[in-house]
């Protein structure tokens, strides 16, 4: 399993010395949490930010837009040094073009899921992207309870990935700890987010390992 560490919960005040020190932590990728106060009713941190912070670390930076009309920003956010952009399919009025536009940045492009979009959403255009997130908690916040009946969601889009061939990476984002890592065996995950279970542990490095361990 990979760890990808959520930003959100970092402490703000030294955002690139926490990008630092969770890469000496031994986490896969950075992911970055972008928020809007419209998509999600919640504001968080935006391309300035994320260019700010790019110089600390090599680690692929796993941008996750939570926000309207994705398709308007993609410029700002891979000229700000993201490496994976992912969008809410539920914000996006035309997600092909909005994929297209991604990889013409010379980003990778992924699809993101609300807990109450189905598996299907997403099939049409598996053969263009290459990460699906499956959101474990309503977007918007860190530190929520982890969704267990996401689980036999992430499965079907796992298994919809391996039945065409594709090598489409799969996400999971939201309440993942060393409490609830145990529910994602055997669903196909290839990549966990986790917040709140990694920069609020004692040891960020020990926690990462146990993640990565499943
Ligand atoms: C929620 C965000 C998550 C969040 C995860 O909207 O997309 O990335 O930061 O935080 P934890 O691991 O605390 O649930
Ligand atoms: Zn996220």
């Amino acid at each position: 399993m990979k760890v990808a560490p959520s930003l959100l919960s970092c402490d703000f005040s030294k955002m690139g010395e926490e990008v630092a020190r969770i890469d000496k932590a031994g986490a896969d990728l950075i992911h970055l949490d972008v928020m809007d106060g419209h998509f999600v009713p919640n504001l968080t941190i935006g391309p300035g930010i994320i260019s700010a912070v790019r110089p600390y670390t090599k680690l692929p930076f796993d941008v996750h837009l939570m926000i309207d009309d994705p398709l308007s920003y993609i410029d700002a956010f891979a000229d700000a040094g993201a490496d994976i952009i992912t969008f809410h399919i539920e914000a996006s009025s035309d997600p092909e073009e909005t994929i297209r536009k991604i990889r013409s940045r010379g980003v990778s492009p992924g699809l993101v899921i609300k807990p109450k979009t189905p598996a299907e959403a997403v099939f049409p255009y598996l053969d263009q992207i290459d990460m699906v997130l499956i959101m474990t908690v309503e977007p918007g916040f860190g530190g929520q309870s982890f969704m267990e009946d996401m689980m036999p969601k992430a499965a079907a889009v796992s298994s919809e990935i391996r039945k065409r061939g594709l090598s489409v990476q799969l996400e999971a984002d939201g309440g993942i700890n060393a409490k609830t890592i145990g529910k994602t065996s055997g669903t196909g995950i290839d990549i966990v987010v986790s917040g709140t279970g990694v920069f609020k542990a004692e040891d960020p490095a020990e926690a990462i390992r146990y993640l990565q361990s499943f």
